[in-house]
């Protein structure tokens, strides 16, 4: 057989996808499984968003369209982003397909091969993976539960060398909830601006907020950061549209004409009744969006009251997102039902095999201390799912003769 690149030798496919994965094989086979494990919002778009699909398709010429994306998704999304404050014109933007692509090919755009590229961590799974494909090297910053998950703005003057070229950066966090405040915003961003490199700001999730907090971001406190400013937006959180398939960047126009060269090479356009979808939901009413993020503050303090009550486990609020990492490595070394829990990968198998819950294990975010518990579930399965989890614990805390 002929060799592959030696850009894939070191790419794993997403950790997230692996226990869904499994999740899926155990259902076929009888189990019953409760997933805490996807970042599924479960919840759909409002009508005027299903509207403008089915007028796409009626009026739908089969033609190409725009690898920026149609004129009214542009529009639309420029409408939104100036909506938060970040003002942007049309010949600034280009669409993706997804958030994921999205980051994919701005890494493609401006990585050579050595460049290090700075991620805190915990980060989102896929990160490292699309770094080292693109021939960087990622340089974690440890963000442990004790410091709320949280990057501080010396972790980056220390981490700093000729080769950083990129500062991945993700507000709310996907997997920690956690949502970084104002003046957290501005001290990483007056850091940042005695760094010449390229800053990558995940904000997918930024209508995702609880408690009354507001989204803050680095143009907000540090406008003089826009010429190497990225942002990164999708329809598939906020919006409750993963499988539509649209993410949007931001940026001054050379980074935007490089996105432009890689969409007309690989893509095109992305697909044309999903932009229609996606300009509704950018340009439309949105209190859909509004009335899941009640929903997931109800749903987060759940989970919080849930693990309040299992004695050595340690997790930062939550304050965006739909994700709770709690910290369980107190229970590392210990056995359940004679099996001994060593990390991460073996506490969540053994909840997987014994209770029939499936978390993430917090290594394919960084963190081999945590487990991502994702609570976009229906309640009646959040509900369920949190007693089996105070169940495991319980049985552990008994079976070693651990303190409660
Ligand atoms: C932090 C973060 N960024 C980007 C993505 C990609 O999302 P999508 O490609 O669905 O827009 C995800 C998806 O889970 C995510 O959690």
């Amino acid at each position: 057989m002929p060799q592959f690149a030696d850009k894939m030798a070191n790419a794993k496919p997403s950790a997230v996808v692996k226990v869904s994965e499994k999740v899926q094989e155990l259902k076929k086979q009888g189990r019953n499984i409760i997933s805490f494990s996807i970042g599924v919002p479960n919840f759909l778009p409002a009508n005027h968003v299903y509207e403008a699909a089915h007028k796409a398709i009626d009026g739908d010429s089969g033609a190409y369209l725009p690898g920026r994306g149609s004129e009214e998704l542009v529009d639309a999304f420029v409408k939104r982003m100036h909506e938060k404050g970040l003002d942007y014109k049309a010949n600034e933007v280009a669409a993706a397909v997804g958030g994921k692509q999205a980051l994919f090919n701005i890494l493609m755009a401006v990585l050579n091969e050595g460049d290090e590229v700075l991620i805190p961590a915990p980060y989102w799974t896929s990160y490292p993976d699309m770094v080292t494909i693109h021939g960087g090297t990622p340089v974690f910053l440890n963000c442990p539960s004790t410091q709320d998950y949280k990057l501080k703005p010396e972790q980056i003057a220390k981490a700093i060398t000729p080769k950083t070229k990129v500062f991945m950066f993700n507000n709310p966090s996907n997997p920690t909830g956690m949502v970084y405040t104002k003046d957290e915003i501005k001290a990483i961003g007056d850091e940042l601006e005695k760094h010449d490199i390229w800053i990558i700001s995940d904000d997918i999730y930024d209508r995702m907020i609880f408690d009354g907090e507001t989204f803050h971001h680095f143009l907000h406190t540090n406008p003089a950061l826009r010429d190497r400013m990225i942002c990164v937006q999708s329809i598939s959180k906020n919006y409750g549209m993963p499988g539509w398939r649209v993410g949007m960047v931001a940026a001054e126009e050379p980074l935007i004409k490089k996105l432009l060269t890689l969409n007309s090479t690989s893509i095109t356009n992305i697909n044309n009744v999903s932009m229609a979808a996606a300009a509704a939901a950018f340009g439309g009413d949105q209190t859909f969006s509004d009335e899941a993020v009640k929903t997931f503050t109800a749903k987060r303090d759940m989970v919080m009251k849930a693990l309040a009550n299992i004695p050595n486990l340690e997790c930062p609020m939550p304050k965006g997102a739909f994700y709770a990492f709690p910290d369980v490595s107190a229970y590392y070394g210990k056995s359940h039902d004679g099996v001994v829990i060593n990390d991460d990968i073996a506490l969540c198998t053994q909840l997987l095999e014994k209770k029939g819950l499936a978390l993430v294990p917090g290594s394919a975010f960084g963190e081999a201390r945590g487990a991502r518990i994702s609570y976009a579930c229906p309640t009646d399965q959040l509900e369920k799912g949190l007693a089996l989890f105070t169940e495991f614990f319980a049985e552990m805390r008994e079976q070693n003769k651990m303190a409660s």
